[in-house]
């Protein structure tokens, strides 16, 4: 593509002069859907310095949208702030377990509509990079396997195995199928540019040895077979087989180098941030960090970088992978909500836009790097297609003033400055503007609530088995509820001593996650809850046991699946024993191998209590009968939508933990009792960063608000549904709205260097 001929003095002048840009951009544009159209000569390659796209070298600036973390109404927003935001690419993984919920049962609707998030895309004139995995991790349940995948007789996950593969390659197959039917691959002008084959496997690789070399192998002919006519990725995978480009992921990239002289660098995932689990402190990464770690890899020679997460959103549903809260918004520059988070949105969007000035000189040439001082370099890209340097100073205390042509620069710590004809410092990515806070605030809904009391499950409901011993909890639900109740007899002969002397047996369940909750006699004895870092949890405690027959009864939790992890499919979850009671005559009862009786699901969900229909099944009450901070219960409110568009949350933070819905839609498992645990401190955007380094809400829950979707609202008539697992106080519940009046109104301080400007975006 050839641009307007004009200097790069001039074209930095007009960036600054702000929508001036946009006349070149549309010319820009114009000239890009042309060469498009002309599909004859598309075509994807790529040489050591770049993805080459219809034989023009590109600087690639990517960010991920998964489509199901929002809803379809979302989506052309999010595309278009991603696109206000100077991205180039979408990325986004395709999700298996949404896509085949039952083996050869697919579905490609509503949330997981890929197609239809892939042809807005494009009409927004961006291109796509799809990760079609189907490993995809994404702190997704199951890393994106459906839970039927287990079952396969003889399967074992991500490896040399014949029914693994088989499935493997019969959804790849489907789904790049489908891509090339809707003609959505870029040689045959369609938007997507790359895609992807597995996902980290590298460190699965080197742990399995000879058998995972083989898969790896067998998996890039597997794609390659595919005949997409646009390049392959794998990320951490420093073998990929060739023409595959090996990439990075992680927080710094710059010093990644691809496994062939040939192959460009590529960092498909700069983590903005990190995801938040259950009972976790929230994490945050700053602007100044995130914008240097870019800058850093693109003077290095990297030439494509993809935001994970650009937008993360939020896990509706059971979406989540094991302990990961609702909420993905992983600090993303576009909030869970979709509005811009500033001023990393902004600060991005102009480290993108000093990019772009750079970008011929950048891709014409290697970078020529000299010393500037102790911590301070140059890296120059001059050739005959222009000179661009970046300024970077390493030290993570003191700034520094470099001479460079002629000129000084002041480089804050930890930054670097860029400057796309080799003199003017159009942007410092350490120096950031400042932003209001976003905030919730109530919005003028009155929520009057109903409740039904469901009952401890019992051997005598419907839909029970009896078995001899414990099972392993998802082999018996498939993953379709989180719950499972196992329930026995125990059965305590008049003379224990124990009825006579005051005490009580004690009680050990050793499970393997990963929460449960004790009845005993209908009534709940106790609550354990483990955490990500071990899902495994032991309930230990005395049990009020009376002459006669008692029933126990347990609750055993799942919250999600894992998604990460050597062989993942076979970690267990539930009571797997040992069960044992001590403090009888006869000294200590083990009821591992009891006859247990097992029920899959809850009352509730049975009868579908979270949809208009299914919810007048049964008696609920209400004012001085409304059941509060009460275990198993459900509740209902019907309640007008507010006024307005702005974004809206529930706020739960006086419940538990449980499921809330939406006119039937899922918007996740609640929380808030998990208060977050671990050091939140101040946080330096100076020096390298980890996920564990800038943590918020220590002492407060992991996730209070939980967002609703406009779009699943009515006028009026909306049905609001919380099960409630272990007992919340319901009336304090309210919905909020995500403020964003101050939105826009971000003022961008650019000090130092030459330039002193104050610009409103
Ligand atoms: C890789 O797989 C291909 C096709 O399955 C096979 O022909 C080739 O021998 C394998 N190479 C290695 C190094 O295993
Ligand atoms: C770029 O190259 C030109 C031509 O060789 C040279 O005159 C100029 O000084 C170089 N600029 C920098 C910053 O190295
Ligand atoms: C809140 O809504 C009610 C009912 O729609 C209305 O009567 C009242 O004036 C509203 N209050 C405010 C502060 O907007
Ligand atoms: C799954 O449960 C069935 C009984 O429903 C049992 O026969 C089988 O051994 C279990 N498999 C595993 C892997 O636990
Ligand atoms: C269970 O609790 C009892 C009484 O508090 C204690 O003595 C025992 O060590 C605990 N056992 C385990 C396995 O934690
Ligand atoms: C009561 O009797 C039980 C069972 O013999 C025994 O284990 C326990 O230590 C006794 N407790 C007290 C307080 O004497
Ligand atoms: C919301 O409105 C839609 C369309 O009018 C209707 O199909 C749906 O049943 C309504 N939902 C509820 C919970 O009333
Ligand atoms: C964190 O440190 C910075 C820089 O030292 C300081 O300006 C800021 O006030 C500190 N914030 C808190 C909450 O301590």
């Amino acid at each position: 593509m050839a641009s307007p001929v004009r200097t790069t003095a001039e074209k930095v002048q007009s960036m600054w002069n702000g929508n001036k840009l946009s006349a070149n951009a549309n010319m820009f544009l114009l000239l890009f859907l042309f060469s498009w159209l002309s599909s004859a000569t598309a075509s994807v390659s790529y040489d050591h310095r770049a993805i080459i796209i219809d034989g023009q070298k590109r600087i690639l600036i990517s960010g991920s949208i998964h489509y199901p973390r929002s809803t379809p109404e979302m989506w052309p927003d999010l595309i278009q702030k991603a696109k206000d935001g100077g991205l180039d690419v979408i990325q986004t993984y395709v999700f298996w377990n949404g896509h085949e919920p039952s083996p050869g049962k697919y579905y490609f609707e509503d949330r997981y509509d890929l197609v239809k998030f892939i042809k807005l895309v494009q009409k927004a004139g961006l291109y796509v990079h799809l990760r079609i995995g189907p490993y995809v991790c994404a702190e997704w349940n199951f890393g994106g396997f459906p839970a039927w995948l287990k079952y396969v007789p003889g399967i074992e996950f991500r490896t040399d195995n014949e029914p693994f593969k088989a499935a493997m390659k019969t959804f790849t197959e489907k789904i790049v199928g489908m891509m090339k039917a809707e003609r959505l691959f870029q040689t045959q002008g369609g938007p997507i540019i790359l895609s992807q084959i597995e996902n980290e496997y590298g460190p699965v690789e080197w742990t399995i040895g000879a058998p995972g070399k083989a898969y790896t192998n067998w998996t890039a002919q597997m794609a390659l077979g595919l005949d997409t006519g646009v390049p392959w990725v794998m990320c951490k995978q420093e073998d990929a087989p060739d023409p595959i480009i090996d990439t990075c992921n992680g927080f710094y990239c710059e010093n990644f180098t691809p496994n062939k002289k040939y192959k460009p660098k590529m960092w498909t995932e700069v983590w903005t941030g990190w995801y938040t689990e259950f009972g976790g402190a929230v994490p945050t990464r700053p602007a100044q960090d995130l914008a240097f770690s870019v800058a850093r890899f693109i003077q290095n020679g990297g030439s494509f970088a993809n935001y994970y997460m650009y937008h993360g959103g939020t896990n509706f549903d059971r979406t989540s992978g094991l302990f990961v809260a609702t909420s993905y918004d992983y600090d993303a520059p576009l909030d869970e909500y979709g509005l811009p988070r500033e001023p990393k949105w902004s600060h991005l969007k102009y480290l993108h836009k000093a990019i772009k000035l750079a970008e011929a000189a950048l891709v014409a040439t290697d970078p020529a790097v000299t010393s500037l001082g102790k911590s301070q370099e140059a890296h120059v890209f001059n050739s005959s297609s222009g000179c661009a340097a970046f300024l970077a100073n390493y030290d993570t205390k003191y700034s520094s003033r470099v001479s460079f042509g002629n000129r000084q620069y002041k480089l804050p710590p930890w930054s670097i400055s860029i400057l796309p004809d080799c003199k003017t410092e159009v942007l410092n990515t350490g120096r950031v503007g400042q932003s209001p806070p976003v905030d919730m605030t109530p919005v003028n809904t009155t929520l009057s609530w109903q409740s039904y009391i469901e009952d401890a499950a019992s051997s005598t409901d419907d839909n029970t088995v009896t078995l001899d011993g414990l099972y392993e909890q998802i082999n018996i639900t498939r993953d379709a509820t989180d719950y499972l109740w196992y329930m026995t007899d125990i059965t305590i002969g008049p003379n224990e001593e124990f009825l006579k002397n005051g005490s009580y047996p004690l009680l050990t369940i050793d499970s393997a996650g990963h929460a449960l909750h004790v009845f005993i006699n209908g009534q709940l004895s106790g609550t354990v809850y483990a955490r990500l870092a071990s899902p495994k949890l032991r309930f230990n405690d005395t049990v009020k046991l009376r002459a006669g027959i008692n029933k126990l009864a347990l609750l055993s939790i799942a919250v999600g699946l894992p998604n990460v992890g050597v062989h993942f499919e076979t970690w267990n979850a539930g009571v797997l024993g040992p069960v044992t009671l001590k403090g009888l005559n006869s000294g200590t009862w083990d009821m591992s191998r009891w006859k247990w009786t097992y029920k899959t699901g809850m009352k509730g969900e049975a009868l579908s209590l979270h949809t208009v229909k299914g919810s007048s099944s049964v008696e609920w009450v209400e004012g001085p009968l409304l059941a509060q901070k009460q275990p198993l219960t459900w509740y209902k409110s019907i309640f007008h939508a507010p006024p307005g568009n702005a974004p809206l949350a529930l706020d739960m933070a006086s419940m538990g933990k449980g499921q809330v819905w939406i006119n039937g839609q899922s918007i996740g498992r609640h929380w808030p009792g998990y208060i977050a645990h671990g050091s939140c401190g101040n946080c330096s955007y100076a020096g390298t960063y980890t996920e564990n380094k800038c943590r918020t809400n220590c002492g407060q829950p992991s996730q209070r608000w939980y967002h609703v979707p406009q779009s699943w609202l009515n006028q009026s008539e909306n049905l609001l549904v919380a099960f409630e697992e272990w007992g919340g106080d319901p009336t304090k519940i309210s919905l909020v709205a995500r403020s964003y009046e101050n939105l826009g109104q971000t003022l961008y301080n650019i000090e130092g260097g030459s330039n002193h400007l104050r610009l409103q975006l």
